[in-house]
């Protein structure tokens, strides 16, 4: 561990100060981005929900996403794409978790851990609407998927892999599986909003020399080459541990639709501002800013967008379209996001979270302890250790898994 991180509120000041002291133009810097945000924020208000792309997992498929799609899917860091699976099986997969928390007593079994979770932890008083449950059938089906490695194989190619030194930051086409959760909100719910953030580390991206390379453009170079699907530095970042960084590189985080759900039913909210973050980056530096302060980051949390600092991004906030069962929402890790306070909606909105998880070395290492909890039925070891899946009847074994999971966890050498 980078010894600021023993004493984040020191390493704050002592990181704010040095930058400082290295970028003698941050006014400029920050004016130059100021304008483009402004443009961009007025772009997507009036795009409104059409602001997020959409593709078809057929068009893909087919080859058939242009040059111009692709660029504004790198513009906006998200992405849904319709039709990864068929409805019919991921309809099937939601009655199935359904009968796997039944048959399992989870929510009786619930009671006795609550707080265990510190993420969700207000969900502690009612009943769960995140469930931890990583090893069901249709998890693993979902995530071993033909389909879905073609997706997470498209979309890793959005991403410029290859250094100015020729290496590959990491392998597009060989993939991770990382163990994630279940979302069944039900209607009604409150306990579940969460407020704009992105995930991946929070004070770090101005502390800690890893993520100084990554944001080199915004902080030392030219602003506006700065591109955040250039993975140089990606795979090598150092987070302060805590439950709200997640241990893999992921070039898009993601979910794929178990129900229809749209905006009011508890779900997604986006600002499709790909760059957005070097407007954060830089607008903390700002001498309004106090010298211990980064616009609120708090070190071990999430990264939050707030109303006293990020107005003027959080404007440009948008509820993904009506999603289908079967449809996959996906968003850039640096995208700034939120979940809706409450479910007005009269159905479930169910969701399997899966990301794309490239190969690389971070994410070998990994694979491992990942595979361990697995065949032991404990939790992902990046989650609370619930373990409640040890017993449960019909998890999925070492049989569930195709030679393509096998590689994709760890299991077997690609
Ligand atoms: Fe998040």
């Amino acid at each position: 561990m980078p010894s600021w991180m023993h004493n984040p509120k020191q390493g704050v000041i002592e990181a704010k100060a040095a930058l400082l002291t290295q970028i003698s133009d941050s006014a400029v810097r920050m004016a130059w981005l100021q304008e483009w945000l402004m443009d961009e924020v007025a772009v997507v208000k009036a795009e409104g929900a059409a602001a997020v792309p959409q593709i078809t997992f057929r068009d893909l498929q087919l080859e058939a996403i242009s040059t111009t799609q692709k660029d504004r899917i790198r513009r906006r860091g998200c992405v849904v794409i319709r039709g990864v699976f068929d409805r019919q099986q991921a309809m099937a997969w939601n009655d199935e978790i359904s009968r796997y928390i039944d048959e399992n007593h989870y929510y009786e079994k619930a009671k006795d851990k609550v707080g265990l979770d510190r993420y969700f932890s207000t969900l502690a008083a009612g009943r769960p609407q995140i469930f931890g449950l990583y090893w069901s059938r249709p998890q693993m089906q979902a995530r071993q998927h033909e389909n879905m490695s073609a997706v997470r194989g498209w979309l890793n190619h959005l991403w410029n892999f290859t250094g100015p030194d020729g290496l590959q930051e990491f392998d597009p086409d060989r993939q991770c599986n990382y163990a994630d959760r279940v979302r069944r909100r039900e209607p009604g719910d409150k306990s579940l909003g969460l407020s704009a953030h992105c995930d991946g580390g929070s004070i770090e991206r101005w502390c800690d020399a890893s993520f100084h390379r990554v944001y080199h453009e915004v902080f030392f170079g030219d602003v506006d080459a700065y591109d955040p699907f250039n993975a140089v530095g990606r795979t090598q970042t150092e987070e302060i541990p805590s439950p709200a960084v997640c241990s893999v590189f992921r070039t898009f985080q993601g979910w794929t639709a178990l129900t229809r759900q749209g905006p009011g039913d508890g779900t997604l909210k986006i600002i499709p501002i790909a760059r957005a973050m070097a407007w954060m980056l830089l607008r903390a530096l700002q001498p309004d800013v106090a010298p211990d302060d980064l616009c609120g980051a708090a070190a071990g949390r999430a990264l939050a967008a707030n109303p006293t600092w990020h107005q003027l991004l959080l404007e440009a906030e948008v509820s993904i379209p009506i999603v289908e069962p079967g449809d996959t929402v996906w968003w850039h890790p640096d995208v700034i996001h939120a979940v809706e306070g409450e479910h007005r909606g009269h159905n479930y909105s169910n969701v399997i979270y899966i990301g794309a998880a490239p190969w690389c070395e971070k994410n070998a290492r990994f694979l491992p302890r990942q595979a361990e909890r697995f065949l032991a039925g404990k939790s992902s070891p990046d989650f609370a250790a619930e373990d409640y899946e040890v017993d449960f009847i019909n998890r999925a074994t070492l049989d569930d898994l195709s030679a393509l999971g096998k590689k994709q966890w760890g299991l077997l050498p690609w």
